[in-house]
């Protein structure tokens, strides 16, 4: 091969520098497959529109760490575990109620999944821990609300599914049929999504032979950068503040202004998919009714206006960020817990993949090219 220059350095050894990894086939995984050009998303061999159709959260866990789905008692197993494992030990506990009530709340949903790790039985195997953490998100993101919010923290119930219990610890009594459902479906549709940077962060971290709470760690530091989970609250924010404009308010202006001064609408586009995500066609209808039956019509047609925009400007489709914060908003959940939400579905996906990675394991470790200078001179500090 000739010989191949950046920066004076020989890059022969460096074939192809691929910033962001875009196309790199790093793993092979039986956890989802994405068709970023049909817009087609699978979980374990069933289409995401069949899940959404008839799945529950905890039969999608189920299919996830085991690759089929559960049977009646394997199900009933499942849900015993999950709700046997609500409870938060107490120095989890008194570090969220001690927390600053101004923190972030998925900094604070990353230092009490780690903190959890060390309050495991000591013979809980993976399997255990996974079931263990995808109990206890739910308890972490109530009881921070509860608490910065200044009421009594809920103790969760010892019944219900993921969703029904999560929306009674936040609000302090039992949600509806709908509301659980619509909890229970967004649940559904975030729970796993191939090779996404917070995923990675797991497999990386898995790949060092670290353990799950540490890989479930890393990887919600991951999801709560506004480039990936973080861009539902940055969505809703947009809306709010576009609402406090009041009759100036106009979502089409707003749009061609970001894209002019080349800034980034928030909950559009992707790095996989070129189509429109098959997770917002379920989102976006679920955003039209509520938003209608809440009262806040004017959000949801706000929307619609941005992604005529942003198809018509950029040919960009939004992403599963984008309908996901108005309908978590009419659920009435805050802005800045979206993420956490995203955080409580998307751990069965990370944990999934951790065993993926750990049954058939290899250090995850790319090069980097140096394009420094290679022979400068020592200067002593005091002639620097
Ligand atoms: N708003 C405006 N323009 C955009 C957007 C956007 N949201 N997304 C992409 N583009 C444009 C870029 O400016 C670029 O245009 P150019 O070719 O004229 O320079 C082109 O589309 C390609 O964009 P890249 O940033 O190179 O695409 P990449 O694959 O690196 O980015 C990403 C994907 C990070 C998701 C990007 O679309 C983005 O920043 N979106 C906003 C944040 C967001 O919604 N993140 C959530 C993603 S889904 C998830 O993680 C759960």
């Amino acid at each position: 091969m000739a010989e191949q220059k950046i920066n004076n350095i020989d890059v022969t050894d460096y074939p192809h520098i691929n910033r962001g990894l875009d196309g790199i086939v790093a793993f092979s995984t039986t956890k989802s497959s994405i068709d970023g050009k049909t817009g087609e998303l699978i979980f374990s061999g069933y289409h995401i529109d069949t899940l959404a159709e008839n799945a529950t959260f905890e039969e999608v866990c189920f299919l996830l760490w085991n690759d089929r789905l559960p049977n009646k008692t394997e199900l009933d197993e499942l849900n015993q575990k999950l709700r046997s494992k609500r409870n938060l030990p107490e120095p989890v506990l008194n570090y969220i109620k001690s927390t600053n009530k101004k923190a972030e709340p998925m900094a604070v949903l990353r230092t009490a999944v780690s903190m959890l790790a060390d309050f495991q039985d000591d013979d809980a195997d993976d399997t255990e821990s996974a079931i263990a953490i995808t109990a206890q998100i739910p308890s972490i993101i109530a009881a921070f609300d509860r608490a910065r919010n200044g009421k009594e923290i809920v103790a969760p119930l010892k019944d219900g599914s993921t969703a029904f219990n999560f929306l009674y610890m936040l609000n302090g009594e039992k949600p509806g049929q709908a509301a659980e459902r619509t909890m229970d479906l967004c649940l559904v549709l975030h729970a796993e999504h191939g090779m996404n940077a917070s995923t990675f962060s797991c497999r990386t971290v898995c790949a060092t032979e670290s353990d799950i709470f540490s890989a479930v760690t890393g990887a919600i530091g991951a999801l709560k950068g506004p480039l990936h989970g973080g861009a539902n609250t940055a969505v809703m924010n947009t809306l709010l503040n576009l609402k406090k404009q009041g009759d100036d308010a106009d979502p089409v202006a707003f749009t061609k202004g970001k894209l002019e001064r080349k800034e980034k609408m928030m909950g559009f586009g992707h790095r996989v998919y070129k189509v429109f995500d098959p997770r917002a066609v379920h989102l976006r209808k679920m955003s039209k009714e509520l938003s209608e039956e809440t009262g806040h019509e004017y959000l949801y047609e706000w929307s619609e206006a941005m992604v005529k925009t942003m198809k018509e400007e950029k040919n960009i489709d939004p992403n599963v960020d984008f309908f996901s914060a108005t309908v978590y908003y009419s659920i009435g959940i805050e802005p800045d817990l979206f993420t956490c939400i995203f955080t409580m579905s998307r751990v069965t996906g990370w944990t999934a993949h951790f065993f993926e990675q750990k049954a058939n394991n290899r250090l995850i470790r790319p090069r980097a090219l140096y394009v420094g200078d290679k022979n400068k001179e020592w200067v002593p500090v005091e002639k620097r």
